[in-house]
């Protein structure tokens, strides 16, 4: 999980950096809201999109102007992703919260578009990933576990 999350991505742009340099690309890191927070029972999908996080803001510096570097970071979204994380027991697809993979997608290539460094899919996204970052991590972490309950 860390390598496909992290070490992929960040291998898969050194390898195409001369071409997305001579063409002045972009490039687009799907990161997620997890990135904000400690995450018990899913905890190293959420250090690694948080290192993906990071590793894409900090791109974007050095390569300021060359290519463009943005971290898109979606909240719960419709796809199988709960049922491989075995989590699709709490049904959080089915909340109000949840959104619909086109949407998503979209808002993802808006971003880009916009050249945004980070970028969230909703309004109730963005201002979760923006309390998130106020809220002690222990607390934090104290929070998702109580949601975040694995199967049986
Ligand atoms: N769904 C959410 O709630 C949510 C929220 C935030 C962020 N995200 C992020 O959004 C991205 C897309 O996830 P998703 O929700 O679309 O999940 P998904 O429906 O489970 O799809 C995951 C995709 O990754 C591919 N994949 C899995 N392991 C792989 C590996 N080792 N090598 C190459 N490809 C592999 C799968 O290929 P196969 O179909 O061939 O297995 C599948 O196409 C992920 O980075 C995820 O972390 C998802």
């Amino acid at each position: 999980m860390a390598r496909l999350n992290f070490e992929v991505p960040m291998e898969l742009t050194h390898a195409l950096l001369p071409t997305l340099q001579s063409r002045r690309g972009a490039v687009l890191n799907i990161a997620s809201l997890a990135a904000f927070m400690p995450l018990p029972n899913l905890s190293v999908v959420g250090a690694s999109k948080a290192a993906l996080l990071h590793w894409s803001v900090a791109l974007r510096r050095e390569l300021m102007g060359a290519v463009s570097v943005t971290a898109f970071c979606p909240g719960i979204t419709k796809t199988p992703f709960l049922r491989a994380a075995k989590m699709d027991h709490l049904r959080l697809d089915e909340r109000f919260f949840a959104s619909e993979p086109a949407v998503v997608a979209s808002r993802a290539l808006d971003a880009v578009a916009n050249n945004r460094a980070v970028a969230f899919a909703t309004t109730l996204d963005t201002v979760s990933a923006t309390i998130a970052s106020f809220v002690p991590r222990r607390l934090a972490a104290a929070l998702a576990h109580s949601i975040l309950k694995p199967s049986r």
